[in-house]
């Protein structure tokens, strides 16, 4: 048994794998186009592994994804693939209307295509998990939780390529049947996360006592959850979700990003006293356009339904990820080099 986990390279989809064929219980392959934010680094902990396979094609490309279906033969697709990063989106959406929307319809068509020529058990057992965000719903005043009924409001280029990237996953299951799923998640956390996302910017802005930019007046509130609790997530619910449904996924531990980058500046005083207190390089810099005041997510269908709840606590998780940081400097040179020399100095 073979399953698919597009955008494996990837923060979130490397995590995916990572577990996946540390499990052993299927061959895992990973498509990825490995952009900027992708790299074959992030898997080297499982590339030894029989149970790996890595194809690098762009989730666009029909006749490349077709091939691969035809060769593996899947037994469940987790359709990850993304360019996922909200500032680059203002800044070039052209890319994210390619990969999230013409890239997520090919992997359907695709898939489509692949699944209606099975048989029997095979064909009943097929899944395809589209992974998508809490920021397809806009944005929250100070009260209420975003849910599996909430209606669609996105506000940046990113989530609205997202956005439409859910409305076709579910129009291919009401219209033709595959057996579709989807997940909505709040902000991730943890090892691997690309040096361009709030947590990595402010690990390593710290480290190297460079200004810690925090946008507008930091009063933005995202609700943070730890990236293989995300991972287990999602094979639960390929697992055992109801085809055809969404699943909100989410952390229970809504921060504003002041207080966030706080929580990382006393972490980082606890292991370089020398340096405290980190939080005089905090710098309020020009807010990003169109930017969400709130995020926080309802995930009690899928904790009462299928029985997942989160391994980590907030605090818990922030110190392990800041300890992967320093301990992994190396991947972040090796990710990030000219990102990280322009960001980092
Ligand atoms: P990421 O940017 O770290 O990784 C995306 C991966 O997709 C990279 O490896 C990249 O090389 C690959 N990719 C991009 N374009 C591709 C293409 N055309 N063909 C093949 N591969 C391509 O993203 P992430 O943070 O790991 O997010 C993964 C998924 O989860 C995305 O769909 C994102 O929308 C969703 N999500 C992310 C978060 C979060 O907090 N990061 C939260 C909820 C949902
Ligand atoms: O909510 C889920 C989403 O979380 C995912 O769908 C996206 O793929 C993922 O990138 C993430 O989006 P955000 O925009 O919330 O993440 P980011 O790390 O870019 O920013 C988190 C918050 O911190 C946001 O309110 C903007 C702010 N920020 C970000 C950066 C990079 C800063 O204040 N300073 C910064 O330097």
């Amino acid at each position: 048994m073979t399953v698919f986990v597009t955008g494996g390279a990837g923060f979130i989809g490397s995590a995916l794998a990572r577990d996946l064929i540390d499990q052993g219980k299927e061959d895992v392959l990973i498509i990825d186009k490995l952009t900027y934010a992708g790299s074959l680094e992030s898997l080297k902990p499982v590339s030894n592994s029989p149970h790996y396979h890595f194809s690098q094609t762009d989730i666009c490309d029909r006749d490349g994804i077709g091939a691969l279906f035809t060769k593996y033969k899947p037994s469940a697709v987790y359709h990850l693939a993304a360019e996922s990063h909200v500032d680059r989106s203002i800044d070039g959406p052209a890319d994210f209307v390619q990969t999230n929307l013409v890239g997520t319809f090919t992997m359907l068509d695709a898939a489509y295509h692949y699944w209606r020529a099975l048989e029997g058990a095979t064909k009943e057992s097929f899944r395809f998990l589209h992974v998508s965000t809490d920021e397809v719903y806009g944005e929250l005043g100070p009260e209420g939780l975003f849910s599996e009924t909430s209606p669609y409001d996105p506000n940046s280029p990113y989530s609205a390529s997202k956005a439409g990237s859910d409305h076709l996953a579910r129009a291919w299951h009401r219209t033709y049947g595959l057996p579709v799923l989807v997940t909505n998640c709040s902000n991730n956390y943890g090892p691997y996360q690309f040096p361009e996302k709030l947590l990595p910017v402010i690990i390593l802005n710290c480290l190297k006592s460079k200004e810690l930019p925090v946008y507008g007046k930091g009063e933005n509130i995202r609700d943070w959850l730890y990236v293989e609790d995300h991972a287990a997530a999602l094979q639960q619910v390929v697992a055992s979700g109801e085809i055809g449904e969404t699943y909100m996924i989410g952390g229970r531990a809504e921060r504003t990003n002041i207080d966030m980058v706080r929580s990382i500046c006393k972490i980082m005083d606890k292991k370089f006293p020398e340096k405290a207190p980190h939080e005089d390089l905090i710098r309020f810099v020009t807010d990003r356009p169109g930017h969400d005041a709130r995020y926080a997510v309802d995930c009690s269908k899928i904790e009462a339904e299928l029985g997942w709840s989160q391994s980590l606590d907030l605090e818990t998780g922030l110190e392990k990820t800041v300890d992967w940081y320093l301990e992994n400097l190396d991947w972040v040179k090796a990710v990030a080099a000219d990102y990280t020399q322009e960001r980092l100095g």
